[in-house]
């Protein structure tokens, strides 16, 4: 069922909470270094001033782990936005207490207000089954979300990064605001659809690419994806569990031992359902990984003493031959340590790959986190089709797992 979101309710006269994922990168002097999830919240921010709300904004920034810390503070964040609206945006200091209230009282029609980091209070971050099984710990969270619950008479969710998270002002928060409007904004809207849409009803071949340093992290969505794709591309330090399983010698590569079985089996169910997966035959490899490491390419086994930093060329134009050929592509993690040339080259050939495919109509979605980072880095990030805002997000969407915070809030009318 389509959730409600803020085009379906009239904001007019009303305050407006909307929590955002602000979550954006900063370099040590605090200067935000990709603005990115900030001008995708545009969109819904705009939609409330220009409908005659008064919004107070939430968000939270880093893992302060419950203490204030100016380094993770959303100050830089409200300039920003003050810049790209060409409004000016209040902050409030703090996400609670007397003093916010007060501010949030005398926001006027078509007014914007940032609260400080969520996370300053400890309790945000506490679990819903820690709450459930400690009396102290759910007072303490409900306490916290009742604070901002009462400041508003609207319940606004676009923080798709956070989907996946039960921090209090992600479920508790309209929970509590049960009876007023509670939706979701365009940005939420805009993602599920991608991410809905394309697993549920994929053109073929659908090819998925999965990259990044641990088999733990993506186990789920390999099992998910299956028997949906016809193609499993695997890169990255995570191939390496599954080229040890297969009895290749990985050098010093890195490898969860613990997961060798596990990963022999999803090969083997992938065999059985015919989706075909495909391991790096070539690798580039340095005795020890640093800029400017002296690097060779290990085709087969790699040396002992020798450490896989990317896929080898050989593998790399494998991959893009696997890809270019797809009508639906999910990537999600890069195929070596792209962060340090040359050790981006795979990644790279990966990306122009899946360029060239969304260029003779494929649908592509790249996942948030180090593969979003690299794709922009690559400066290609306006030939894909959607590039997510949420990393483990669009990961646990990918596994299937369904989003709580989401499920409560109001469903579009039926007539
Ligand atoms: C993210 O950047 O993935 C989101 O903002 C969630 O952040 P978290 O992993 O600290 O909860």
């Amino acid at each position: 069922m389509a959730k409600k979101t803020v085009a379906d309710i009239d904001v007019q006269g009303k305050k407006v909470l909307m929590r955002c994922d602000f979550n954006v990168p900063m370099d040590e002097d605090c200067n935000i270094t990709s603005d990115d999830r900030i001008v995708k919240a545009l969109p819904t921010i705009k939609k409330i001033l220009d409908g005659g709300g008064a919004l107070i904004l939430m968000s939270h920034l880093g893992r302060p782990k419950g203490q204030r810390n100016e380094k993770m503070s959303l100050a830089p964040v409200t300039k920003r936005l003050s810049e790209l609206l060409g409004q000016e945006v209040s902050f409030a200091e703090d996400c609670i207490g007397p003093e916010t209230k007060a501010k949030v009282q005398s926001l006027a029609s078509g007014d914007c207000m940032l609260l400080e980091n969520l996370r300053f209070h400890k309790e945000e971050t506490i679990k819903d089954k820690a709450a459930k099984e400690d009396a102290q710990l759910r007072q303490a969270k409900d306490d916290f979300a009742k604070q901002l619950a009462d400041l508003a008479d609207i319940y606004v969710d676009d923080a798709f990064g956070t989907a996946h998270r039960d921090n209090a002002s992600m479920y508790t928060v309209p929970a509590l605001m049960e009876g007023k409007p509670r939706v979701i904004g365009f940005l939420i809207e805009k993602e599920l659809k991608f991410l809905g849409e394309t697993l549920s009803n994929p053109e073929r071949p659908f090819v998925a690419i999965l990259g990044g340093v641990k088999v733990s992290d993506k186990i789920g969505v390999i099992e998910n994806l299956i028997d949906k794709v016809d193609r499993i591309i695997i890169g990255g330090a995570m191939a390496y569990t599954f080229l040890k399983g297969r009895g290749k010698n990985i050098g010093k590569s890195l490898c969860e031992n613990d997961f060798i079985d596990e990963g022999q089996k999803l090969l083997d169910q992938a065999a059985e359902v015919g989706c075909e997966v495909v391991l790096p035959v070539d690798h580039q490899v340095v005795r020890e990984l640093k800029p400017g490491a002296p690097h060779r390419i290990a085709v087969g086994d790699i040396d002992p003493g020798y450490q896989a930093v990317d896929i080898g060329p050989i593998a790399a134009q494998m991959f893009a031959q696997k890809i270019v050929d797809a009508k639906t592509i999910v990537w999600n993690g890069p195929m070596g340590v792209f962060e340090i040339p040359p050790f981006d080259e795979g990644t790279k050939a990966v990306a122009l790959a899946v360029v060239e495919a969304t260029a003779k109509g494929a649908r592509s979605i790249i996942g948030g986190g180090d593969s979003a980072a690299a794709v922009k880095k690559l400066g290609l990030e306006d030939k894909i089709s959607h590039i997510s805002t949420g990393g483990g997000a669009s990961l646990e969407f990918l596994e299937g797992k369904k989003f709580k915070c989401l499920e409560i809030l109001d469903e579009k009318d039926t007539d």
